[in-house]
């Protein structure tokens, strides 16, 4: 399954856009250094809302308790958890389109 986020063109260094996406809210963004990435949500700590997080060292920073979540792999940084990545973006035609990602790669 995966859902369209829209134009590749759309997308630039330091946007994000809320993207529901089977059942969740995902955030899809461009990092400072132009990489794409999608992560829920949901901080791993009480499960705050990071997408007005500060972006610092490819981490968006929660703004409850600052938790730094690496936006490329799920990590929460500085804390050895290896947390598979949840979703996986493809660029196709122009588009950027969102799915899931494979848990066990
Ligand atoms: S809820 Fe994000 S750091 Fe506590």
């Amino acid at each position: 399954m995966e859902t369209l986020v829209g134009s590749r063109d759309d997308l630039y260094p330091t946007c994000r856009k809320l993207i529901e996406f089977n059942g969740e809210k995902v955030i899809v963004g461009m990092l400072r250094n132009g990489e794409l990435y999608a992560v829920a949500d949901a901080c791993p700590h009480h499960g705050a809302s990071i997408f007005m997080g500060a972006e610092v060292n490819n981490c968006l920073v929660c703004p409850w308790h600052f938790w730094h979540i690496d936006v490329r792999t799920g990590d929460v940084a500085g804390w050895g958890r290896n947390r598979p990545p949840r979703y996986e973006l493809t660029e196709r035609d122009g588009n950027v389109y969102l799915s899931m990602a494979n848990q066990f790669s």
